[in-house]
């Protein structure tokens, strides 16, 4: 019995490939390499002596897909596979949805075909857009805001509306919050190609000096600091959602928020970073940047009533393995 993760060589994808090698699960990955490379793959190749089977496929080509499904056993799906940038989105709404959308219906498609009975696709709180009120749970409206937001609202509607995935097979939605973070040691984490639009990201490459400063979007929002306000959860917490998801035999369509329940502010996060590294980054305030909401965090009573889950690490964890991978990779 194998694991496909497509997505498998990005950011969240790759923790989970490691997370999986740690408990010697059978996996396989598909990715197309459009935002990622095969660095934290090799990396867990080496640190535990094994070989990750790679597809360097794009899941809208079925041929190569079809390949896959015939020759590993795939009982069940982790779907990471997605251009997630809001605000390439907001310029190339029809690539967002051919890929989001597009490539979602040919790895359904593949799935009811070979009969996979779990199938874990990942979502994002962009689907709620701006929130009517916090903490966000499961049953806020739907409102997204940006072309990529709404790929993944119709990429959860294709499961919701499919007699397979709401009649046969366990289907679970996970609705990520702001994942950050790095594997224990350092030893993989985020490495977007470009200029990052993510804060960790770009605040990791001030702190290695390849940017001057950074720029903080936003001093006059109703927070207690005039900063705004998100759910940052640990990468590993979020890999063991997962993971505890796919255990989640139950047939039908389940929906959860991950995220901590705790919202922390840009500036909270830029004074932690500081402080459990032993920093000083420099930063400017800015205006607010278009599009962002004030504040954003999560209810997480469903997923821990349903799957007994918790966030376990808190934010000096977050930022202190932020910068322990960053260190490692310079
Ligand atoms: P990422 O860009 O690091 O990983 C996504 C991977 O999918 C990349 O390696 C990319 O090459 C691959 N990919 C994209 N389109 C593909 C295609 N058509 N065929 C094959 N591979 C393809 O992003 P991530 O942060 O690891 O996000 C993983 C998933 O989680 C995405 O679906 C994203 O929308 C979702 N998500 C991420 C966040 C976040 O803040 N990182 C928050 C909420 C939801
Ligand atoms: C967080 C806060 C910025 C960069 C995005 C996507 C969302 C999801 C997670 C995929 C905001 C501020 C940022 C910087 C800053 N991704 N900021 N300076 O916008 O909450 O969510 O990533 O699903 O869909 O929208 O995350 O990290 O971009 O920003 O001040 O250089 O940090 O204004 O308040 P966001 P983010």
């Amino acid at each position: 019995m194998t694991i496909l993760l497509t997505g498998g060589a990005g950011f969240i994808g790759s923790h989970m490939a490691g997370a999986l090698l740690s408990k010697n699960k059978a996996f396989v990955v598909i990715d197309n390499l459009s935002n990622s490379d095969t660095t934290n793959l090799k990396r867990l190749e080496d640190h535990y002596a094994k070989t990750i089977d790679f597809y360097p496929d794009d899941l809208r080509d079925e041929q190569s897909l079809r390949k896959v499904f015939t020759k590993y056993n795939i009982n069940s799906i982790i779907h990471f596979a997605a251009l997630k940038s809001v605000p390439e989105s907001v310029m190339k709404p029809d690539l967002y949805h051919d890929n989001n959308v597009g490539g979602s219906k040919v790895l359904m498609a593949m799935a009811k075909e070979f009969d996979v009975k779990s199938f874990i696709f990942s979502s994002s709180a962009t689907v709620y857009g701006e929130p009517q009120y916090l903490p966000v749970d499961e049953n806020h409206p739907i409102k997204p805001s940006n072309p990529y937001g709404k790929s993944k609202v119709d990429t959860e509607n294709l499961l919701v509306h499919d007699r397979y995935f709401s009649d046969q097979c366990s289907t679970k939605i996970l609705r990520y919050f702001n994942p950050i973070g790095s594997y224990p040691h350092g030893l993989i984490g985020e490495s977007p190609r470009g200029i990052p639009s993510n804060l960790m990201p770009y605040l990791l490459r001030v702190a290695s000096k390849e940017y001057p400063y950074l720029k903080v979007y936003g001093d006059d929002y109703p927070t207690p600091d005039g900063s705004a306000i998100r759910d940052y959860i640990h990468i590993m917490d979020l890999v063991e959602a997962h993971y505890l998801a796919m255990s989640h035999a139950t047939v039908g369509v389940h929906v959860w928020n991950v995220g901590t329940g705790k919202g922390i502010s840009v500036l909270e996060l830029l004074h932690t970073f500081n402080a459990v590294n032993g920093l000083s980054i420099p930063y400017e305030m800015h205006p607010r940047r278009p599009g962002d909401v004030s504040s954003m965090f999560a209810d997480t009573a469903k997923i821990k009533q349903e799957l007994g889950w918790l966030a376990k690490r808190d934010l000096g964890d977050m930022c202190r393995d932020t910068w322990l991978f960053k260190q490692r990779d310079a």
